[in-house]
């Protein structure tokens, strides 16, 4: 069994670092062609260095920069990336950021930047994706389905997260923007779904892993007592992607070493 993905054309948003970057590289390496896209000018040179890593391995791809959460550059990203490759054929919808501050203390501008990049990025990339696939149609040399939308969720999904509403309050939104895309979509093969990480050791989180103490904390809260790696989300979203997962739609996988087992409750309760 092998999971291809060859002649399908990925943007993956937020792919310059992170999670991102590991899907970015797992979707390469199975034969897509990578919009590997970046946030900001600050973010290219780490993008580059994503690409260069795709290239060397004998993958393809471009970078891109646009803030996911400004309609004129999604709506721009798309186009362009559709007039170079000929189309789009799998959306990962990665880009997230946390502001996290006592909710009491929480600013409009916190509650406005994580829900702009974390649920309306998702919105804008997920609508451009779906109006490219709906006009491309099927192409069985691609894929049976019309296209794919990966949205990357949390565990905080489904956990409450004391310190970060803005932050959890965008994950809740995530899945029920999913399941009514699968639902609304469904009948033209259109493939939405959600992925929902545990702790991943990336930049994001650094605080919950840089320290022994940090990590030791953190371990308690993973039945499996590892953090996960890119790789384990990237290694999800090719499968995810490709063609073997095919009735596969409008569901959430945690991969979460156990996290949403409620660790807490193992010797309590
Ligand atoms: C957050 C991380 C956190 C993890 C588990 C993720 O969605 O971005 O900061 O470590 O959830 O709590």
């Amino acid at each position: 069994m092998e999971i291809s993905l060859r002649n399908q054309v990925a943007v993956v948003t937020g792919a310059s670092s992170g999670i991102g970057s590991g899907i970015a590289k797992s979707l390469a390496s199975a034969g897509a062609t990578v919009i590997v896209n970046h946030s900001s000018e600050r973010s290219t040179d780490e993008a580059k260095a994503v690409l260069k890593e795709i290239t060397d391995a004998g993958g393809k791809g471009i970078t891109y920069q646009c803030d996911v959460s400004k309609e004129d550059q999604v709506i721009k990203m798309f186009q362009d990336t559709v007039s170079q490759f000929g189309t789009v054929d799998i959306l990962i919808n990665n880009a997230g950021i946390q502001k996290d501050a006592k909710f009491t203390e929480m600013t409009i501008d916190q509650w406005n930047a994580v829900i702009g990049v974390n649920l309306t990025g998702q919105f804008l990339c997920a609508r451009e994706a779906i109006k490219e696939f709906l006009r491309r149609g099927i192409d069985p040399s691609r894929s049976i389905a019309c296209g794919k939308i990966i949205h990357i969720s949390s565990v905080h999904e489904i956990i409450p997260w004391a310190g970060h509403a803005n932050y959890a309050s965008s994950k809740g939104a995530i899945r029920m923007l999913m399941q009514t895309l699968a639902q609304e979509y469904g009948a033209d093969k259109i493939r939405v779904n959600s992925i929902c990480p545990g702790a991943i050791q990336t930049p994001i989180n650094k605080d919950a892993w840089s320290t022994p103490e940090a990590l030791n904390s953190l371990l308690n809260l993973i039945p499996y007592n590892r953090i996960g790696q890119p790789q384990d989300i990237g290694n999800l979203a090719a499968f995810l992607a490709s063609d073997l997962a095919d009735y596969i739609t409008g569901t959430s996988i945690f991969v979460d070493g156990g996290m949403t087992t409620f660790e807490s409750f193992s010797t309590g309760g």
